[in-house]
């Protein structure tokens, strides 16, 4: 590990990252030029979609009517004869240097629940080919939705793989639900153009269930600030909210889930709107004869962001949900991801939250600034995109949260309980409670701490001490191995010393001390093999270096350690450090890390040349906040026929404190990091277990030396 070194081209690369997010494709007006053949074609969640659905699509002037054809779709193609033809709505949408567009819409009625449909529309000019989509069924039946955050920017190339990845998961989704922010500026025709091309055919098979956020709306020349000239041409939402809301605020039974979408772009502007969503908020939570509550808006009733605080969503509604026991909250507008359901603040003392709070994204735009794991959270992430595939069936609701390359990340359920709040299953921490078996994981500190630390005196050659350095236990005697320095020499210079104790907890040092005075040493992993001490060091300009002994006091310098990529040659010119070795079977397994960026695996059979397992790093930081800006292994243990990885990390970008933290292997290759982490906090780093004959014991190295004990 390095403490504020090359950290300035981490940030510059994060900045980069962040800019690049944030780019928007330039406006190109006659990019989605419409023509006589139907584009931009869109199925609409109605009040109720297990017997009517609402199709929108957009063709030039030139198709001055146009029509939908509807019919039960059969696998015989002759069911095209049956098809019932209905003529659309036709509305034209002039807007500044927009393209003139028809935006036509139908609704389809008296269909039949759970059955497949086949449509298509346009007329003379062309028609879409015929598309299927499924009614809702019954209450009986399972009901699959999807959710996704924040779309907004780079949704031609960069959401489409999300929503490619949600179709695949849940292709019997009877609605897709947006929580505001689907583009990034209201009226651009081009950037509705991306929302379009991205999902492709999904948006005609999946009905939308779209909530507007700050960036689908637009201030007028007057002043007032209004949804997006685009929304109601190109949705048909029902209209069944407050007046003046039509389409933003609405809701709609479906399968026994009543889904309801506020506006809260406009709860932010006006308290006029706020008390107008209130008040018809509450008649229909009254009144609901469904057995589950999902709402969506775009501003979070709690915010990831430190910075941002939407108090009067907050005051309006959240009475409201507790209340009613709204079961489930979907949010966006922070670009991060947080959820929280048995530590949300409640007014009442002792009461306990009934409604789960979900603010997600799915397009690539991400902020991993101001946000830090708040209380109200028992999960988070940065830097990832994401969408969740929520199941109902019963009295049981799945959320299964997925990334974009369609890995589950994160799942609970639901449970109802007559007469009081859900009972919240976490279904990724069952796993955790085999995997990172509590007397492994779960730590007290010792009251005497810290146990050792530098003489702060000046005239002495560890004035200070610093990084990993290595504890052993041998024979019931304990031997640390300690990097010292002093104010004066210490940029030159780093000392290798040696400590003793017979218990871990009250250490002398060696009088030879320093005993190695040729090579810079620090940070350093020390692995006994037959008769042989071998110290894995970090020495000057963090390039790693063996240093062999035989007495544990002399040691020899055996040179740099030589890495290779899989192809044989070197790695890149550049630091490598916190070496962290693992023997087993006749090889070598070397952990090592690159500006604390990401930590990779190299393994020898001689000690003389290492190659890369794989020139991937084998763990990465984040995407929690909690590792998200350094990760660097610092002992690998087995324990009950898994591989545990000890590696400390920070969730700060300028590194100002670190903690402590693990992961599980089965292969040394691939590690599953532990949801309880850190493991220890308090800016204690370079950490690791110890086992002293009873139980694993846990030290950390830096900036002094304390000791940790299994809570139990
Ligand atoms: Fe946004
Ligand atoms: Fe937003």
């Amino acid at each position: 590990m390095m403490y504020f070194k090359n950290n300035i081209s981490k940030i510059l690369s994060t900045g980069a990252l962040a800019a690049w997010a944030l780019t928007v494709s330039a406006q190109n007006p006659e990019r989605y030029a419409p023509t006589a053949v139907p584009d931009r074609i869109v199925l609409n969640v109605t009040a109720d979609p297990s017997t009517s659905m609402a199709v929108n699509w957009r063709t030039s002037e030139a198709a001055t009517e146009s029509f939908a054809e509807i019919a039960v779709a059969e696998a015989d193609p002759r069911f095209v004869s049956k098809a019932k033809k209905l003529k659309a709505k036709t509305e034209k949408l002039v807007w500044e240097d927009t393209p003139t567009a028809h935006y036509h819409s139908v609704i389809f009625e008296n269909l039949q629940p759970g059955t497949k449909y086949a449509y298509r529309v346009g007329g003379e000019a062309g028609w879409s080919e015929w598309i299927h989509f499924t009614t809702a069924g019954t209450r009986a039946d399972r009901l699959s939705f999807i959710y996704y955050g924040d779309v907004q920017v780079n949704i031609s190339s960069m959401w489409s793989r999300v929503a490619r990845e949600a179709y695949a998961k849940a292709p019997d989704a009877r609605l897709a639900i947006y929580a505001g922010d689907l583009i990034n500026k209201a009226n651009r025709d081009v950037e509705w153009g991306d929302w379009f091309r991205g999902g492709g055919f999904i948006h005609s098979m999946i009905p939308a269930f779209p909530t507007p956020g700050n960036h689908d709306h637009f201030e007028t020349p007057e002043g007032i600030n209004t949804t997006s000239v685009f929304w109601r041409p190109q949705f048909t939402l029902p209209e069944n909210g407050p007046k003046g809301l039509e389409e933003t605020c609405y809701y709609a039974d479906v399968q026994g889930v009543r889904f309801i979408s506020l506006n809260s772009d406009q709860v932010e502007v006006s308290e006029h709107w706020a008390q107008a969503q209130r008040q018809w908020l509450e008649g229909i939570l009254k009144n609901n004869p469904n057995p589950w509550t999902v709402v969506t808006f775009h501003h979070p009733i709690f915010s990831p962001k430190t910075t941002r605080d939407n108090q009067r969503m907050r005051e309006t509604f959240k009475p409201l949900f507790d209340k009613y026991k709204v079961d489930l909250v979907l949010q966006g507008h922070d670009h991060t991801y947080a959820r929280g359901m048995a530590n949300i603040p409640m007014a009442e003392k002792g009461a306990q939250s009934g409604t789960m709070y979900v603010v997600s994204v799915s397009g690539p735009k991400m902020t991993d600034s101001n946000v830090e794991k708040a209380a109200w959270m028992d999960r988070s992430a940065i830097y990832t995109q994401l969408f969740h595939v929520v199941n109902v069936e019963g009295g049981k609701l799945s959320f299964d949260t997925y990334t974009a390359t369609g890995a589950l990340f994160d799942a609970f359920d639901l449970i109802k309980q007559p007469g009081k709040i859900n009972r919240m299953e976490e279904r990724m921490q069952g796993n955790a409670a085999t995997e990172f078996p509590a007397e492994i994981v779960k730590f007290k500190a010792h009251n005497g701490n810290p146990l050792f630390k530098g003489t702060a005196d000046s005239n002495t050659w560890d004035e200070k001490i610093r990084e990993r350095g290595y504890i052993l236990r041998e024979g019931g005697k304990y031997y640390m191995w300690y990097t010292g320095y002093t104010k004066a020499t210490g940029d030159s210079m780093k000392y290798l010393g040696l400590a003793t104790s017979d218990d871990g907890l009250t250490w002398k040092r060696h009088p030879k001390n320093p005993i190695h005075k040729r090579l810079w040493v620090e940070d350093m992993c020390v692995v006994k093999d037959g008769s042989t001490y071998y110290m894995f060091a970090e020495s000057k300009d963090d390039i790693a270096h063996l240093l062999t002994s035989t007495d544990r006091i002399h040691w020899k310098d055996r040179g740099a350690i030589d890495i290779r990529l899989k192809n044989g040659s070197p790695i890149s010119k550049g630091p490598f450090g916190t070496p962290t070795v693992w023997k087993e079977k006749g090889i070598w397994y070397l952990f090592y890390e690159r500006n604390d960026a990401a930590v990779w695996l190299a393994t020898s059979k001689d000690l003389q040349k290492w190659t890369n397992v794989q020139d991937e790093p084998v763990l990465d930081a984040g995407p929690e906040k909690y590792d998200a800006f350094a990760v660097a292994f610092n002992k690998i243990i087995q324990y009950k026929g898994l591989y545990y990885a000890y590696y400390h990390a920070s969730a700060y970008k300028d590194w100002r404190e670190w903690t402590m933290n693990v992961a599980v292997s089965k292969d040394l290759i691939h590690w599953k990091k532990y949801e309880g982490n850190p493991i220890v906090g308090n800016d204690s780093s370079s950490g690791f277990p110890v086992f002293d004959g009873k139980q694993y014991r846990f030290y950390t190295m830096h900036p002094d030396v304390r000791v940790y004990f299994p809570e139990k």
